[in-house]
């Protein structure tokens, strides 16, 4: 594995799928203070192809031995949701740092050992990806309410659209799994948190075996009401819109677009295909964040915590619980 370089971070990423790659890219990039010391998936050829192009990178199969490895010193977890809590826990236990995707767990139960390990006094450095909190935009949108300017925040209007759902996804996986991101970021703009959790979808597609798209209404402890669409199979393009409506004003993420064309008498403006270009910004600024808080720098509070994301998932199991029960439900502190 990699020689260890002044006080470089040596990284080991566990899953070299869409995310792990992306990661391993980012890190080794974008990223100052950290090399990437291996990539560990059962899939070999996944991990030797994450590594092709990162000098001194070692790929291995065994995601719970790079974790025990001493040649590593922190641990990026973008292996698929259940395999979350063996090997963050596995490396929390070993000393090391975590970033771990979203969500901690498929279930709040399964959650529980990870968020007991991170929170253990004296435990690792430990975040969780809602890289949103990094986006310039939302970041942008955050000071626009914290000034002020916008008055009481009385409506967020909040959308998250893909162009098809991942293979395995299920209605309730749709609100574990995607709407997580939009279940941590509401509340984190408008720093207060989730009171109670509505849910509705179109009477066309409530019969299917994945609902999509599917509404959640979110009230916030401070009477704010959000309404949250997610679409994953909206076809068209990546797409992820945010209008907080004060009494004063309004403000609105900006439009992200790849490119603006205006030709023959129409403007076109060209989406992302999913969700890694939309946000690369978001998880460079994670990566780095997680990285300087290592190296002993103070933790950016836009790191989000186990109890973060054991609060959004909270939230998430509350809005299975309305889709199943048909009514609102209280979401505890
Ligand atoms: N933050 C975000 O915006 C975002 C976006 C997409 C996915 N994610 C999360 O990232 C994680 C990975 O998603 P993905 O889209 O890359 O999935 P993917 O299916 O593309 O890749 C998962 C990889 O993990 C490997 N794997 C399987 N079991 C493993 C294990 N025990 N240890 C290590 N690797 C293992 C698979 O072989 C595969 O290469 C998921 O938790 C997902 O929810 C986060």
């Amino acid at each position: 594995m990699a020689p260890r370089t002044c006080s470089q971070v040596r990284v080991g990423v566990a899953g070299a799928g869409i995310m792990g790659a992306d990661h391993v890219r980012t890190l080794h990039r974008w990223v100052g203070g950290a090399v990437v010391a291996a990539v560990a998936d059962p899939d070999a050829e996944r991990a030797r192809a994450a590594v092709a192009d990162i000098p001194g990178a070692e790929a291995v199969d065994d995601p719970l031995g790079m974790a025990a490895d001493e040649a590593v010193d922190a641990v990026l977890v973008a292996s698929p949701d259940a395999t979350h809590v063996e090997i963050a826990v596995a490396a929390l236990r070993a000393g090391k740092a975590v970033l771990c995707e979203k969500p901690l767990a498929p279930t709040l139960a399964e959650a529980e050992p990870l968020a007991a390990a991170a929170r253990a006094p004296g435990a690792p450095l430990f975040a969780v990806g809602f890289m949103r909190r990094f986006d310039p935009g939302y970041a942008a949108l955050a000071g626009a309410i914290a000034s002020g300017r916008l008055g009481a925040v009385r409506l967020v209007h909040h959308l998250s659209r893909g162009v098809h759902a991942g293979p395995g996804t299920t209605s309730a996986s749709l609100l574990t799994g995607s709407a997580i991101h939009d279940l941590d970021i509401i509340p984190w703009l408008l720093r207060s948190p989730a009171v109670e959790v509505g849910w509705a979808a179109p009477a066309a597609v409530l019969d299917r075996d994945l609902v999509d798209p599917q509404l959640v209404l979110l009230r916030t402890a401070d009477g704010a009401l959000a309404t949250i669409e997610v679409f994953l199979s909206a076809r068209y393009g990546y797409d992820v819109r945010c209008e907080v409506v004060g009494d004063q004003a309004t403000a609105s993420l900006p439009v992200p677009a790849e490119l603006v064309l205006d030709a023959a008498q129409a403007r076109t403006v060209r989406h992302s295909a999913d969700w890694r270009a939309r946000f690369a910004a978001a998880y460079r600024l994670q990566l780095q964040a997680w990285v300087d808080a290592i190296r002993g720098g103070p933790r950016d509070p836009a790191l989000a915590t186990a109890g973060d994301g054991y609060q959004a998932q909270r939230v998430a199991e509350a809005a299975i619980e309305a889709m199943r029960g048909g009514r609102p439900v209280a979401v505890g502190p």
